[in-house]
């Protein structure tokens, strides 16, 4: 039982530590309110535990340094973005490279052959385009899947995130679909686009797709935005052979899940999707993502889309598929996101669990740790959640506030949104002992 009064003293301990050791970047954030909408850049960085930001100097690796001077090992890497570790050399050589011969013209390059062929072989899909950002993956990916069966709706699991897509900021209330909160100024109330029903609710999901108004699923294979949360064993083959019956295509989105290995999970659970989308990490934070799609999706777009209005179809971007992203991604792909590379980061985060878990076992408290590949989490409940729901009940702001400020006052950043650390490849065993003893005063001070 956490002391609720304790708690709240010692987060303020934290803030006043917090305070008083980032003059610097209190002072630029102050600056900031005269530029910048509420005095920064996204208005989701408000959500950093402290009151503000820190602001950075630089990156390298696992490790950022911010304006105060102060080092901090990076499990955060961007929620993802920076998964590669940040400037990894190859990738920055390619950058280079590639800057120096022209940014974005319009026009292909090899690189972008060579790309399409890699995610070909890592995901199985034969066909790929091109976006600067996963949630434009997602929305192009969902727009072909309308276009495909001319159905209006999309199904999507409580409580997942697949970027700024419409349609998908729809939560269950007590079992009734309802806008997520903050939702800001949707152009119709999702619930009319969307069926959301809780993951692995197989009943939900045949009656759901059983009205054949459905165009698409889009699912993370494993979900990770309210945590981590596996599949049942024989969900993704139900769901699939429930799709194929109804004429539902399915999307999955492998933006974060590539946190299992080089073709996500899509290879590792031999899943056979119509589409695959990805982004974040593929560039190593360069913006750019991917979406791939089937033989079939493929046969079914033929002469749909013509050239005369190619442009105007509500997928695009004129900087999407530029040379520099591709640049970017393909040697990120070729050289970073590897199979040696997650044979280092997945031990790693074995030993980030394996240390949580001893601390948690010590103090006998009720949470677990989770972990997909290279990415890792501690959750505040005593069993996985099979759902969304499940997981977003046991959310605890207060909780989670302290022991990010904690940890970003010892110098390791967690994700802000959730208790998530992955692991960049240049991450090393002390750091990783180094989190488990931070995690271990954090939990000690609260007793
Ligand atoms: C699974 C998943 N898909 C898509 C996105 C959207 O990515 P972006 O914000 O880079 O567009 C996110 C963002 O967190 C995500 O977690």
């Amino acid at each position: 039982m956490i002391d609720r009064a304790k708690l709240a003293r010692q987060y303020s301990a934290e803030q006043q530590h917090f305070l008083d050791t980032h003059p610097r970047s209190r002072d630029l954030y102050q600056r900031a309110h005269g530029s910048l909408f509420e005095g920064v850049p996204m208005h989701w960085m408000k959500k950093w535990a402290g009151g503000f930001p820190v602001f950075v100097e630089s990156a390298q690796g696992a490790h950022l340094t911010d304006v105060d001077g102060l080092q901090y090992l990076d499990l955060c890497l961007g929620d993802t973005g920076a998964m590669t570790g940040h400037a990894p050399p190859d990738t920055l050589e390619a950058i280079n490279r590639q800057a120096a011969r022209g940014i974005t013209t319009m026009l292909p390059t090899e690189d972008s052959l060579w790309v399409a062929e890699e995610l070909g072989r890592r995901f199985g899909l034969p066909h790929w385009q091109f976006a600067l950002t996963a949630t434009d993956a997602n929305r192009f990916a969902i727009r072909l899947a309308r276009m495909i069966t001319g159905r209006p709706k999309i199904l999507v699991f409580n409580w997942c995130y697949h970027g700024t897509v419409d349609e998908t900021l729809v939560i269950l209330q007590d079992g009734i679909p309802r806008m997520r909160p903050g939702n800001i100024g949707p152009a119709v109330d999702p619930v009319e686009t969307t069926r959301v029903i809780e993951f692995n609710d197989l009943a939900a999901l045949e009656e759901a797709l059983s009205h054949r108004d459905v165009a698409c699923v889009l699912a993370e294979p494993v979900m990770t935005n309210i945590g981590i949360i596996q599949p049942d064993p024989g969900f993704h083959e139900a769901l699939s052979a429930l799709a194929a019956r109804t004429g539902t295509l399915v999307i999955i989105d492998e933006t974060h899940t590539m946190c299992a290995g080089p073709g996500g999970c899509t290879a590792t659970m031999n899943l056979q999707p119509d589409f695959v989308t990805v982004g974040k990490a593929i560039g190593a934070g360069v913006p750019g993502a991917a979406y791939g799609f089937s033989a079939k999706v493929a046969k079914a777009l033929e002469s749909r889309i013509p050239v005369s209005d190619c442009d105007t179809g509500g997928i695009g971007g004129t900087l999407a598929g530029n040379s520099l992203s591709l640049a970017a991604m393909r040697a990120t792909l070729e050289k970073v996101l590897t199979r040696e590379s997650y044979q280092r980061t997945i031990p790693l985060a074995d030993r980030f669990r394996a240390g949580v878990e001893s601390v948690i076992a010590e103090h006998e408290l009720p949470w677990i740790v989770k972990q997909l590949g290279c990415r890792a989490e501690y959750w505040f409940r005593p069993e996985p959640p099979r759902n969304g729901g499940e997981a977003a009940a046991a959310v605890d702001v207060e909780l989670d506030r302290y022991m990010h400020l904690a940890a970003l006052n010892r110098g390791i950043l967690l994700t802000p949104f959730h208790n998530m650390a992955l692991i960049a490849p240049s991450v090393t065993r002390q750091d990783i002992d180094r989190h488990t003893t931070v995690f271990q005063e954090s939990v000690e001070a609260l007793g």
